[in-house]
């Protein structure tokens, strides 16, 4: 059947890599003893970057079986520090052993003056930053020698001095830059929430066809605000706006992220098979029947905030 969508040319040429997961230390042992059907893995680049020891050894055996991707969290494209030339060496270096099909981060900076946070804070959504961002991933594309992909961030505050909603940012951010989109999907549900905004219209105003990746995650949501904290479940809300995002692009890379609270492996790959659900072009079937409300509190316990990054580096 003829799809009702507009056919756009997607994914700037790189592959669909179809349902992955996060690789986490938690799950080693059980990959290396049952290679389980996945579709790919997505790495936190900056835990195998400096380590030569047990983790690499596991990487280098995943490599050779599954398709890979790394992720970063630390190349801080928005800061105002020049660009850490070394980060860059270490990812390259990194990236040459890994063959990733792509590399991502994240449109946020991490620190300044030379001090690193380690929290993906938001960026002032002016046209000044907006050029400045622009700059700083052509040079990195550069340095790099391959196109970047960048993933919207999950917010919590914004400036009084933003001239722009975020989806226009990035938009135009990826259109003037030339660089790739990772559409992390739960992130908009929660900075929509958070800032009051339409998570639907957000998504459709996105460049559809710079969309290389979705990520997909769940959240804990306090009733006055929601944190990102990876820790559970994909809320009924999210998976729906999956499958628009689904629809809008014809269909691209998925991965799941669970961070905290990690259950086994099979119960983290069962959670992204169930995107199959959401990726007919029927929005009648699958579970869009028992769709919550959105804003329906999950979990009375205090979060841990996602972005105070827990990286795995021993
Ligand atoms: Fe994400």
């Amino acid at each position: 059947m003829e799809s009702p969508f507009p056919k756009v040319q997607p994914r700037l040429g790189l592959p669909n890599l179809g349902l992955g997961i996060g690789l986490r230390t938690c799950h080693y042992a059980h990959i290396l003893a049952e290679w389980p059907e996945v579709d790919w893995f997505e790495i936190i680049s900056e835990n195998y970057m400096d380590s030569q020891g047990r983790p690499r050894h596991v990487l280098e055996q995943i490599v050779a079986r599954y398709p890979v991707v790394m992720h970063g969290v630390s190349l801080s494209i928005g800061s105002t520090d020049p660009l850490d030339r070394d980060y860059l060496r270490r990812l390259k270096s990194l990236a040459e052993w890994v063959r990733p099909a792509w590399i991502s981060d994240h449109v946020c900076w991490t620190g300044v003056a030379g001090r690193n946070t380690h929290d993906l804070l938001p960026l002032p959504l002016t046209e000044v930053t907006l050029q400045h961002v622009v700059e700083r991933i052509k040079m990195v594309q550069d340095i790099m020698g391959r196109r970047i992909v960048l993933e919207n961030p999950s917010t919590y505050v914004g400036f009084t001095g933003d001239s722009m909603p975020e989806w226009e940012f990035i938009g135009r951010m990826a259109s003037d830059a030339n660089c790739g989109l990772l559409l992390d999907v739960n992130n908009v549900y929660v900075s929509a929430t958070n800032h009051e905004y339409n998570p639907v219209n957000y998504i459709q105003s996105l460049p559809a066809e710079r969309v290389v990746q979705f990520h997909l995650a769940g959240h804990t949501n306090l009733g006055t605000h929601i944190i990102d904290t990876h820790d559970g479940q994909v809320i009924n809300p999210v998976w729906e706006l999956f499958r628009l995002a689904h629809q809008l692009t014809g269909g691209t890379s998925t991965l799941l992220e669970w961070d905290a609270n990690i259950p086994s492996f099979s119960e983290v790959h069962a959670e992204v098979l169930k995107a199959r659900q959401f990726m007919g072009l029927d929005s009648s079937g699958g579970q869009a029947g028992f769709m919550l409300p959105i804003g329906q509190p999950r979990k009375p316990a205090l979060p841990q905030p996602l972005h105070s990054i827990q990286m795995e580096v021993l």
